[in-house]
């Protein structure tokens, strides 16, 4: 794993725009994996910036979605589609099928789980997976628990993700209980992995990602296990790290 510490959110964002920029300028027909949630917004803000001024091609990338709830009309602001389509896809012009969605709405969800799955492998696969990270250690929506060989599947949200994740909703009580979630073997298969992290409210569940054992109880420690992983946090998400020392001084020199 590549850590990389930046002193601030902002920081965070410009290191991680530079490293995406710099994939899809080596291959731009890459695929993109893309997370929602607040700690991507900055990346996609400056992708978009880099495009529009004419630097960064983006034409022939597709994007895949990470995850979605379940029973989310696409229309509502807080629909993972709708979040990436306003503020990446429908800024840099992406054609609309250009996004490999996954349809919450869907009347069979184990059917669209195993459609989007058929999709990923036939179109080879994602180049380059942006994930953020749950304040419990999950990814997508692959909570504690979830098995390593898991696939995309309808998964359930743990109380305390409902919780966080009512910071976009107007009450606890209406944030979805259900989502369709990329699996840990399939997140895993990416070639390469961009993972994000800021605040405070991270840095448990970074240290025990990059240091914890790997277990389903602690699911992003599945990836000490790829052989491309970069993170890019801020100091407040790499607080609790041991060898944050190291990652900082690996930053600076
Ligand atoms: C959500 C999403 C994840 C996201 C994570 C962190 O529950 N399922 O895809 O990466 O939590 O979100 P945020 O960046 O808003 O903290």
């Amino acid at each position: 794993m590549d850590l990389v510490v930046q002193d601030t959110p902002e920081a965070v964002a410009e290191c991680a725009a530079q490293h995406v920029a710099s994939r899809v300028l080596a291959l731009p027909s890459a695929h993109l994996g893309l997370a929602t949630g607040a700690t991507p917004r900055g990346v996609y803000q400056r992708l978009t910036n880099a495009h529009q001024r004419g630097m960064l091609p983006l034409s022939e990338v597709r994007y895949f979605m990470l995850d979605e709830y379940v029973g989310i009309d696409t229309k509502e602001p807080t629909s993972f589609q709708n979040v990436l389509r306003r503020e990446l896809l429908s800024p840099v012009g992406a054609e609309p099928h250009s996004l490999e969605i996954l349809d919450g709405n869907a009347a069979d969800l184990s059917a669209e789980a195993d459609r989007f799955e058929e999709a990923l492998r036939s179109s080879g696969g994602i180049d380059l997976q942006i994930l953020g990270i749950g304040t419990n250690g999950h990814i997508g929506f692959n909570e504690p628990g979830s098995s390593f060989t898991s696939r995309t599947r309808m998964v359930e949200l743990h109380e305390e993700t409902v919780q966080s994740n009512s910071r976009y909703f107007d009450s606890p009580e209406v944030v979805p209980r259900k989502a369709l979630s990329q699996g840990l073997a399939t997140i895993f298969e990416a070639r390469s992995i961009l993972l994000l992290a800021t605040g405070d409210s991270k840095a448990r569940a970074i240290s025990s990602m990059v240091e914890g054992p790997t277990s389903p109880s602690n699911p992003a420690s599945i990836l000490q296990r790829h052989p491309d992983v970069t993170v890019i946090m801020d100091a407040a998400a790499a607080s609790r790290l041991r060898s944050a020392q190291s990652a900082i001084s690996k930053v600076s020199a």
